[in-house]
């Protein structure tokens, strides 16, 4: 059974499923090697405690007792009684694989070693181990303890026990659990890619501006943010580095490739909401276009950006990376997407959004524009996702 529980790394991560697995009971180490961020970290819980005390979501009580069972250190050696240790520390493969040899000098057999990694391979991760049967992929969405969505990957040297306990654990917490193949951005990385790429391949050709695309799939297609707005929010730099991590280890294949405006915009300092000013200005708001509202050139837009999601969710069912079900759960519960994309092309019709991607693909010649060939059997054979 997992009863305590290690944290590697005391930033926006570490923090958040900290806080969940104290509130679910567990006695928690937060270790940072920077005593300057575990004091941030913990006033920070602090205060995010207080305001679910105002808000009457939990008691002073509990505040008390969620702060009690969490201790803040800068020595990995406090890890040593650790059920599970979940790393939440820098996306670096070197720096990862020195952590999971010094944690795994420290703690029993038993322990499971988790990584919160959005991008790097678990199996890489696990080769730093001995025992690589008990590494794991438990990857969290931000901010943790709101996003109801949790990615389960299993690398290829995990076991069985090791997959049902955190599994088990996770669901315990009141997550929602996908498990998905150890393969780039898992599921929700890797499906979302088309939501920042296409629209901004849209905008390099110059068919519409920044604030009539966000109107496109925000007022027509339901989205709760538009990609611009989006991209602005999680930081150009960092939806940037996400592309081009994707890119690369897809070993360039174009449906994937990173926009030149994306890259330019991180350059020239506009990364979004926390330097002021992305695709839009946030310290004059008045200088922004307005949307063009002219819906046969939103539903282009819309139609565009929906068939290249959409061709990707299907190739992640043709690639095993997750089951139909889940795939549709992690696009709703880990990016609030209004409509699972495989519930929405058996809605919309297979037939329908093949002719889209095929026109895309017959007018431009660009491999980016391939429909996958489930989708086509799946014209073919008359088969939805989920007939029922
Ligand atoms: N931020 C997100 O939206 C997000 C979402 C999902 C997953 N992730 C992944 O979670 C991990 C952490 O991301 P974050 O945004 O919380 O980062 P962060 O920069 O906020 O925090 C990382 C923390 O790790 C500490 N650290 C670095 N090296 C360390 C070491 N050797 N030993 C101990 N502590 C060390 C740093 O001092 C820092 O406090 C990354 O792998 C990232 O890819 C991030």
């Amino acid at each position: 059974m997992i009863s305590k529980i290690g944290i590697i790394g005391a930033g926006t991560m570490g923090c958040g499923i900290a806080q969940i697995a104290s509130q679910n009971g567990h006695e928690v180490v937060v270790v940072d090697k920077e005593t300057l961020q575990l004091e941030k970290a913990k006033a920070g819980l602090d205060k995010i405690l207080s305001r679910l005390c105002e808000k009457e979501r939990i008691t002073s009580e509990d505040k008390i007792a969620i702060l009690n069972r969490i201790r803040f250190t800068s020595e990995l050696k406090q890890l040593s009684d650790s059920d599970l240790v979940i790393e939440a520390i820098v996306e670096n493969i070197g720096i990862k694989h020195e952590v999971f040899k010094a944690v795994e000098s420290l703690v029993s057999e038993s322990c499971i070693l988790a990584s919160n990694t959005s991008s790097l391979s678990i199996a890489s991760i696990g080769s730093a181990l001995n025992k690589a049967n008990r590494c794991i992929g438990i990857h969290f969405f931000n901010p943790a303890p709101l996003m109801p969505l949790v990615e389960i990957i299993p690398a290829v040297q995990t076991d069985e026990e090791t997959l049902n306990s955190a599994v088990e654990l996770i669901k315990n917490w009141k997550k929602t659990v996908v498990t998905c193949k150890d393969t780039p951005g898992f599921i929700v990385n890797r499906v979302a890619r088309p939501f920042y790429g296409e629209a901004l391949r849209i905008y390099e050709e110059g068919i519409a501006d920044f604030a009539t695309i966000d109107w496109a799939l925000t007022e027509l297609g339901g989205f709760k943010m538009g990609p611009f707005t989006l991209m602005d929010y999680i930081g150009n730099d960092v939806n940037y580095a996400v592309t081009e991590s994707v890119f690369k280890a897809f070993y360039y294949d174009s449906r994937f490739k990173p926009s030149f405006t994306q890259k330019r915009y991180a350059e020239a300092g506009f990364l979004g909401r926390k330097s002021g000013r992305g695709y839009y200005n946030y310290k004059e708001p008045k200088s922004n276009k307005e949307a063009n509202k002219d819906r046969v050139l939103g539903n282009y837009i819309l139609d565009r950006v929906r068939c290249m999601l959409i061709n990707e969710a299907i190739d992640a069912v043709f690639m095993n990376v997750g089951s139909p079900v889940d795939i549709d759960l992690a696009m709703t519960k880990g990016v609030n997407y209004p409509k699972g994309l495989l519930t929405w092309v058996d809605e919309l019709g297979h037939k329908e959004i093949l002719d889209q991607l095929q026109h895309l693909f017959d007018y431009y010649g660009e491999d980016r524009y391939r429909p996958n060939p489930l989708l086509r059997r799946m014209v073919a054979n008359k088969t939805k996702f989920f007939p029922h």
